[in-house]
C-alpha cells in the first residue's frame, strides 16, 4: 500500500490570516456576515458527518441514491484515470464512484479541513491499496494547483457545497473549473434542487438540534483562533428560506445586546438584542439554471440525473 501524500498549498499562517481578514470584514459589515468554510475545523467536520446521518437532512441519501444508479454510466463516459474531488469531506459517497472508476489510478481530494482529509485518505487506501491519493489542503476558491496525474480526470464536486459559494463567487469558481480541465476531462457537480419549504427548513433545523452546533462552531474557532470571547449560549441558531433567491440561510441571532472581544483583531463587536450574522447560504438549482450557470462558465452539461423523487441532481459536464 503507498502511503498517503497530503501537500499544504496554503503557507502555515494563511489559514489564520485568512480568517482574520474574513472575521474582520464580516462582522464590521451591515449586515454582518461569516463565510461557511470556517465551520469545518476537526468538531465542525464531525458535526457535517452527524448531519448528513439526520433523518430531516436528505441531500446526502439522494446524492448517494444518484451515485449507486449512475456511477457505471460516469464510468464509461469518463474513462476517468484520476479522480479530483473538491470539498471532499470524509469522502464517503466518494466509494461509490471509486468503486466503478476501474481505470483509475490517482485520487485526489481536496479540503479545508486537514482531519478530514488525513482520516478519509487512510480509510480509502485501506480498502483501495493500489490507488494513488494525494490529498491536498487547499482552498478550493483560492487558484487551484493539481498535482501531475494521468488524464482523463474527472472533477467532482458534490454534496451541493457549489451552493454555500454566492452567485459571483459561484461564477469566479466555474470559470476556475474551466481552465483546470482539459480536453477529455469532465465536471460532476452535485446540487441541491429547489422543493417545498417544509422540507428544506427541516434539513437545516433538525429537531435533534446538530445544525444549530453545526452553525455556533464557528463562533467556537473564532473564540480558539483569535481569542474572542464570543458564548455560544447568547447565540441562537435560524434557517430562513429566501423565496426570491431560492436559497436557504443560516443565521447566529443574538440572544442579548452584547459586545464580543476579539483581541488578536484589537476589535470589539456590538451586537444588537435580536441582530443576526449571516454565516451560510444554500443554495436550491433548478436545471435550466445549472445549464445557464455551466453554460456562462464555458461549460457544456451532457447529462443530468435525478434521485427517484427529484430532490438532488448531479450534472456531468465538459469544456465546450
Ligand atoms: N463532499 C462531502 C462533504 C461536504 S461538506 C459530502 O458531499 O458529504 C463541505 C466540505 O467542503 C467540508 O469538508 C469543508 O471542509 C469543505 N470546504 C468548505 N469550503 C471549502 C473551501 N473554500 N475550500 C476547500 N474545502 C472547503
Ligand atoms: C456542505 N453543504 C452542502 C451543506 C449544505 O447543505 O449547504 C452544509 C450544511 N449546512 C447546514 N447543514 C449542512
Amino acid at each position: 500500500m503507498s502511503p498517503l501524500a497530503i501537500t499544504r498549498t496554503l503557507p502555515p499562517d494563511a489559514t489564520t490570516a485568512a480568517l482574520r481578514t474574513d472575521v474582520a470584514q464580516g462582522l464590521t459589515s451591515s449586515p454582518k456576515t461569516l463565510p461557511p468554510k470556517w465551520f469545518y475545523d476537526a468538531r465542525g467536520s464531525e458535526l457535517f458527518e452527524d448531519i448528513t446521518a439526520l433523518p430531516e437532512y436528505y441531500p446526502t441519501r439522494a446524492e448517494r441514491e444518484i451515485l449507486l444508479a449512475r456511477a457505471g454510466q460516469i464510468a464509461t463516459a469518463t474513462g476517468a484515470r484520476t479522480l479530483v474531488e473538491l470539498g471532499s469531506g470524509s469522502s464517503e459517497k466518494t466509494r461509490h464512484l471509486l468503486d466503478a472508476l476501474t481505470r483509475l489510478h490517482t485520487y485526489v481530494p481536496v479540503d479545508v479541513s486537514e482531519s478530514a482529509l488525513a482520516a478519509a485518505g487512510e480509510a480509502l487506501l485501506a480498502d483501495h491499496p493500489g490507488l494513488t491519493v494525494h490529498a491536498l489542503v487547499a482552498d478550493f476558491q483560492g487558484g487551484l494547483e493539481l498535482p501531475e496525474a494521468p488524464g482523463p480526470r474527472l472533477l467532482a464536486f458534490l454534496g451541493g457545497t457549489i451552493g454555500n459559494l454566492l452567485p459571483a463567487e459561484r461564477t469566479g469558481f466555474l470559470h476556475s473549473v474551466r481552465d483546470l480541465l482539459e480536453p477529455g476531462d469532465a465536471l460532476l457537480l452535485g446540487t441541491d434542487l429547489v422543493k417545498d419549504e417544509g422540507t428544506l427548513l427541516a434539513a437545516y433545523d433538525d429537531s435533534q438540534g446538530v445544525t444549530a452546533e453545526f452553525n455556533k462552531n464557528v463562533l467556537t474557532v473564532i473564540n480558539r483562533e483569535l481569542a474572542a470571547d464570543f458564548d455560544p449560549a447568547q447565540f441562537a441558531h435560524r434557517a430562513v428560506w429566501d423565496a426570491e433567491r431560492e436559497w436557504i440561510e443560516m443565521r447566529l441571532r443574538s440572544l442579548k445586546e452584547q459586545t464580543v472581544k476579539i483581541p488578536a483583531l484589537d476589535l470589539a463587536v456590538h451586537f444588537a438584542a435580536g441582530e443576526e450574522v449571516r454565516t451560510e447560504v444554500s443554495a436550491k438549482f433548478r436545471k435550466e439554471g445549472v445549464r445557464r450557470e455551466l453554460g456562462a462558465a464555458g461549460l457544456e452539461l451532457r447529462d443530468w440525473w435525478t434521485d427517484g423523487t427529484a430532490r438532488f441532481a448531479l450534472s456531468l459536464a465538459v469544456r465546450r
